[in-house]
């Protein structure tokens, strides 16, 4: 089977990457001729852990390649995954022009049966809209399925949970569609689930929210820690034991960020307004999400006074570590508020690198961790960056301003920091 991965973003690159690498016949298209160039010459545009030198592996086997020639890439692949990116609408809901001009092209310039495959998360009811788009862009009735499998990689790790799934969805409402995904995976061996479309697609949608909600609820329970003298840090761990909860996801810190969660609790919600539903339970972990940074601040404010013209060390801009995304990163927000607030900002993140924007003139972007440390009168830990662990904190001391240091992402071993004279404050402990 010949694979044609259309959009070579973050998800269109892995998914062709990790079909290469299941032994497929892999076309990546773009319509970003210089995306597409870099591709050629195996550099990614985006950090990601383990991608790049599977891309090197590929282009040398022959596996992969690359083009920005779609009539001939739409006519030469069996099988086409749409990978194209979904933005938010200032409404929360997903714009889809790029998926529409993607089925269009398809329907018109494809030359017999096509199976075209929704990968990224798309709100319920698209495979319908893509069956209809390209029904209507047709010069002669060929065949062609759409189906939807949707993709559940975690950034920073996505080779690995693309090559090791939890699970395969397959949302298809034809055998010939889901004998064809069936046979792409055979390799893989995970729990397939075979479904409607609508159901496929509710399952992305419902799987992240949840997530997200077993986030928000930690944070929001850390909150009630602080003010009873509970380490929700502990409290995890106790709960996580229970296989009904499960250990992961119940990390407290400054909220969740990234191209996901955010993006796609807003879209459930605006799906479940349009059908009438009000999903109130998601709304507060939204609610949650969007305060869990201000009482970092909050903590720092405490301590120091005024904000104003403090010396701020951020360690941390990713949405989280192995990632250089800062899309929704809860850094950005303290950022923002630290700002607000006059302070003066020395940020120091190992890959991720700010905005050029006016919105960021007034903060330092230091090359060294040092630096960042330099005078500062606080320390607030925002990325979980494992080299954060090993700051050698006794030598800090004497580089900083004050000891003090708020911890974002409860990384950091509170006894240890209190012992050597730090004032240390994590999120519910
Ligand atoms: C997520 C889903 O995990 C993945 O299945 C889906 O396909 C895309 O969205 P990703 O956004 O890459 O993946 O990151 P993830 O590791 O899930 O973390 C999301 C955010 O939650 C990060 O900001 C992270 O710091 C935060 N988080 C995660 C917490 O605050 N606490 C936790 O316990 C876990």
């Amino acid at each position: 089977m010949n694979i044609l991965v259309i959009g070579t973003g973050y998800v269109g690159s892995t998914t062709a990457m990790v079909f290469a690498e299941l032994g497929w016949q892999v076309t990546g298209l773009d319509t970003d001729a210089h995306k597409i160039k870099q591709l050629e010459q195996g550099l990614l545009h985006f950090y990601e852990p383990g991608l790049e030198a599977l891309l090197r592996k590929h282009i040398q086997s022959g596996q992969i390649k690359f083009t920005t020639n779609k009539d001939l890439a739409i006519q030469s692949n069996d099988l086409i995954f749409i990978c194209v990116g979904t933005p938010s609408r200032p409404d929360g809901s997903a714009d889809m022009r790029y998926v529409k001009q993607v089925a269009e092209d398809i329907g018109q310039k494809m030359n017999g049966y096509k199976l075209v495959i929704t990968k990224s998360t798309v709100p319920v009811g698209t495979q319908e809209q893509i069956t209809a788009w390209i029904g209507a862009a047709q010069e002669q009735p060929y065949p062609f399925d759409v189906a939807s499998n949707p993709e559940f990689l975690r950034e920073g790790k996505a080779v690995l949970d693309a090559l090791n799934p939890d699970r395969i969805i397959i949302g298809s409402n034809s055998k010939r569609a889901t004998n064809l995904l069936q046979s792409l995976y055979q390799s893989v061996k995970c729990p397939v689930v075979i479904t409607t479309p609508r159901t496929a697609e509710l399952i992305k949608y419902a799987s992240n929210a949840f997530l997200a909600n077993k986030i928000s609820f930690i944070n929001e329970l850390a909150r009630l820690c602080d003010a009873i003298d509970v380490n929700v840090k502990e409290v995890s761990n106790g709960m996580g034991l229970d296989p009904r909860i499960g250990a992961s996801f119940l990390q407290a810190g400054i909220g969740y960020g990234g191209s996901c969660f955010p993006k796609d609790v807003s879209a459930l919600i605006l799906t479940a307004k349009q059908n009438s539903i009000e999903l109130s339970v998601l709304e507060k972990v939204v609610q949650v999400n969007q305060t869990q940074h201000a009482y970092l601040i909050d903590k720092t404010r405490e301590r120091l006074g005024s904000l104003a013209n403090k010396k701020i060390a951020i360690l941390g801009l990713a949405f989280k570590p192995d990632t250089d995304d800062i899309r929704e990163a809860p850094a950005l927000r303290v950022i923002e508020s630290l700002l607000s607030e006059q302070a003066q900002i020395m940020l120091y993140d190992p890959v991720a690198v700010l905005p050029n924007s006016a919105a960021y003139k007034a903060v330092t972007e230091c090359s060294q961790l040092e630096e960042a440390l330099q005078d500062a009168d606080a320390v607030l830990m925002c990325t979980e960056w494992p080299i954060f662990r090993k700051i050698d904190w006794a030598q800090m001391k004497a580089v900083m301003n004050q000891p003090n240091v708020f911890d974002g992402r409860n990384m950091l071993d509170a006894q240890d920091m209190r012992a050597l004279g730090y004032f240390y404050q994590g999120i519910g402990f």
